[in-house]
């Protein structure tokens, strides 16, 4: 089922063109790596998805009510809540409904009315269904993968570097586990061994995410398909990177060896035109004539023509 339809979209910043014609669909359950060279507009492209930019023209249409998690550069975090704290945001909902069950206990001594109890009951089975329970095991779990508990739960955000902040942060967004992540190079401010920790989470992660990273073994280890951004182009492969590359590969040699027989028409033509003179236009057909014109470009033209 496609999540996602990107459609005949163009972009330009400034006087560059980073998409023209650009389609692609992202499928429920898709790992997807986003690739390309330098400044293609892999960034780019997940601030659109996010919403952040939009194109020129053409379509960006979720699937309605998809849930996207993504890393909000711009968010301001409460400066004195402690990273724990800050990571029990993901769970916002249910420490809401947890709450709202204290509260209820806490007045049964003078209110057990039916409605009451049925509101305990509903509250009570949305925590258990949610695995509330385990909330700190899960904050904890994560927390030691990123390497963040070595800065000490307790510790306040306002305290954090630039880089520790980035890691908490993508640790909630772990946590909050939105129908589809959105990644722009999650890997910067790991460690090794938390690079190897974020590539198995993401492997058994049931969710859709897109990945943008230049660590080809990170990709290679997480990857389901590739967009591989292109000449203005978005381009899908299906399987892990390495395949993908290949592919792409093999795509160009393709490319390429049509190219070159192209070329080698045109070269036959314009050497029977120059041996045959004036008056060959006659005889070529009609429909061929015109199908010729179009394969001839402008410099052997001016060439035959000398
Ligand atoms: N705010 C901006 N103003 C001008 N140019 C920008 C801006 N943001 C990005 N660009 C340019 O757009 C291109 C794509 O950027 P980006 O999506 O960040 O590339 P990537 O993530 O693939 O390295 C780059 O050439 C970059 O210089
Ligand atoms: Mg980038």
């Amino acid at each position: 089922m496609s999540l996602l339809v990107i459609e005949n979209i163009r972009f330009q910043i400034e006087d560059k063109v980073l998409y023209q014609d650009a389609s692609i669909v992202l499928h429920h359950g898709e790992h997807v790596g986003v690739t390309g060279a330098n400044g293609v507009g892999k960034s780019t492209l997940l601030k659109m998805l996010q919403g952040e930019l939009l194109p020129d023209s053409g379509e960006i249409v979720w699937q309605p009510n998809t849930q996207v998690g993504y890393l909000d550069q711009h968010l301001t975090i409460d400066p004195t809540l402690s990273i724990y704290d800050f990571m029990a945001l993901a769970y916002r909902d249910l420490v809401e409904a947890e709450r709202a069950l204290n509260a209820i206990y806490a007045s049964m001594s003078v209110d057990t009315s039916d409605a009451v109890l049925a509101k305990a009951a509903r509250l009570q089975s949305q925590l258990e269904a949610q695995d509330f329970y385990r909330i700190s095991h899960r904050i904890e779990q994560v927390a030691a993968g990123l390497g963040i508990a070595p800065l000490g739960m307790q510790t306040a955000m306002g305290q954090l570097s630039g880089g520790q902040r980035h890691k908490v942060m993508l640790a909630k967004l772990l946590l909050e586990q939105a129908e589809v992540m959105l990644l722009d190079e999650p890997t910067n401010f790991l460690d090794a061994e938390h690079v190897t920790w974020l590539a198995e989470f993401l492997n058994q992660y049931t969710g859709t995410f897109m990945v943008v990273s230049h660590d080809e073994a990170f990709l290679e280890s997480i990857t389901t398909a590739i967009f591989d951004i292109d000449q203005s182009k978005i381009r899908k492969y299906k399987g892990s990177y390495q395949q993908a590359l290949e592919q792409k590969a093999q795509q160009s040699e393709t490319q390429h060896k049509q190219y070159l027989a192209q070329q080698k028409k045109m070269d036959k033509l314009a050497t029977y035109i120059r041996k045959n003179g004036a008056g060959v236009n006659a005889r070529i057909a009609k429909g061929r004539k015109k199908q010729l014109a179009k394969m001839v470009p402008i410099e052997k033209t001016r060439r035959v023509s000398r």
